[in-house]
């Protein structure tokens, strides 16, 4: 594998077709983080109980895992362009049904087929970078679109905190609908994949892309030739699945995107204004904005240092500062907290000195630094890397899914966890994190520089999963 001057600069059209497809991630977080602060609006608006309430965050979770699950054979037969306008389209419709939504069913349903097109971009978006972005540029293209999901988180709980006075949720979700346009209108500009063109038999249009996307017309015709050879003839997802090769990528990638969930990230995503409440601060809302803003600058460095340092060396560390943290805020809970069940409501009880409270969010803020370096975009980055490419969407497909499970699990039982057993959840979340280490020590590549072809060779050649990337 030779490198050239020329393919270690990354120029503008590169950097414009990923933006718009990184748009995906906004939309993303944006509808991820909305719940947060539009909840008790909607509560109020159609008078819902608590168990109505929570489907509002649910559903939407629901159909990102439906929409992840159908976006492989979906982006295989129509290819990736086609599948993010369709996305589009969708995040743009159905966030106006849900705007003008009125009563809570349609609501409802409004948020489970955005949630389709969460599912779907989250799934599109990463292959789509992995397949357009120089092999140098890779892992940083792809870190954008996580940037972009943090960005869309930030944004959206400051929209939500400053239109709070409104009372309005319509207005709150309108706000997730100009993104969304912006995005449509981009995707209809946006070059086809050339790997999805060689993979269909489009070589020359593969070429014709290439040219426009790359530096030099022998970058684009070495590139060209790699992801040729690196395509048997007649293969499918789910023909590799007779291969051990196949089958070991594709429980690396869904094991990664579980750790992934289990380090207990979107507990604070989801509910950052309750364990705040719970720590006893008055003023729980702004804390979760600076949780928002540490998670968006830090992603920032991420992407600095992920094609800088590798992939390895920032999951040790992100998860060392993961598992520190758990441990510590779960002790302030642990021995400091209690409740009980007045009349069927759960009272919690917690004075904690400023010393403490000070603890509690100066590790939570840690807890996200160590996420938002290393588990948030290196976990997108190495699933859209490992699987073979007549298996990606197949395998993405599975890894994706299981990010969205096990997101809906969190989304739906963390308060409960936290309610009753603050300190040894977060304490639980300490020990995944401290495991991950372990796993990733064992099983996990270092693809940093590596062409996606070469992994795929190494894999074909049966080396085993920690050495893919030699
Ligand atoms: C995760 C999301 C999470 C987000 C937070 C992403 O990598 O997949 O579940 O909400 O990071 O920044």
């Amino acid at each position: 594998m030779s490198t050239s001057t020329a393919d270690t600069k990354l120029n503008a059209i590169t950097i414009r077709v990923a933006i718009i497809a990184a748009l995906a991630g906004l939309l993303f977080g944006m509808d991820i983080a909305y719940v947060n602060g539009s909840l008790e609006f909607i509560v109020k608006s159609f008078t819902l109980t608590l168990s109505e309430s929570q489907h509002v965050a649910g559903t939407l979770l629901i159909g990102a895992a439906v929409g992840a699950i159908f976006s492989g054979a979906l982006s295989k037969k129509w290819g990736r362009k086609t599948v993010l306008i369709i996305a589009a389209s969708i995040f743009t419709i159905f966030t106006f049904v849900g705007v003008f939504s009125p009563n809570f069913e349609i609501l409802l349903v409004s948020r489970f087929i955005v949630g389709i097109a969460v599912g779907i971009a989250s799934f599109i978006s990463p292959l789509y970078l992995s397949e357009i972005a120089p092999r140098h540029f890779r892992g940083a293209l792809i870190a954008m679109y996580q940037l972009m999901i943090t960005i869309g988180i930030f944004l959206m709980y400051l929209c939500n905190s400053a239109l709070a006075q409104t009372g309005s949720w319509r207005i709150m979700l309108a706000a997730i609908a100009i993104p969304s346009i912006i995005m449509l209108i981009g995707c209809l500009t946006l070059p086809k994949s050339p790997r999805w063109l060689v993979l269909v038999g489009r070589n020359d249009e593969a070429e014709v892309v290439l040219k426009k996307i790359r530096n030099t017309e022998a970058e684009a015709e070495n590139e060209l030739n790699e992801i040729r050879d690196s395509i048997s003839v007649n293969s499918s997802g789910f023909k590799l699945l007779r291969h051990g090769f196949f089958i070991k990528v594709l429980i690396l990638g869904v094991l990664l995107q579980a750790f992934q969930q289990f380090t207990g990230m979107n507990a604070f995503m989801y509910y950052s204004t309750d364990i705040f409440k719970m720590a006893g601060f008055t003023n729980p809302a702004v804390a979760t904005i600076i949780i928002g803003l540490v998670n968006m600058l830090t992603t920032l460095l991420a992407i600095k240092y992920v094609d800088r340092f590798g992939r390895k060396p920032i999951l040790y560390f992100g998860l060392f500062l993961l598992f520190v943290s758990c441990f510590i805020v779960g002790a302030v809970f642990k021995t400091h907290y209690s409740y009980e069940i007045i009349n069927g409501a759960v009272q919690s009880h917690i004075v904690l000195s400023p010393v403490l409270q000070w603890t509690t969010l100066i590790f939570s803020l840690v807890f996200i630094f160590g996420f938002a370096i290393s588990m948030g975009p290196v976990i997108w980055i190495l699933c859209s890397e490992i699987q073979p490419l007549e298996g990606r969407d197949f395998g993405i497909t599975a890894s994706t899914t299981a990010n969205w499970l096990c997101n809906a699990i969190l989304g739906n039982f963390a308060l409960t966890w936290l309610t009753f057993a603050p300190g040894n959840t977060f304490i639980a979340f300490g020990v995944v994190c401290l495991v991950c280490i372990g796993f990733t020590k064992l099983f996990v590549p270092e693809t940093k520089g590596v062409s996606l072809e070469q992994i795929e060779s190494n894999l074909k050649a049966g080396m085993p999963l920690a050495k893919l990337g030699r």
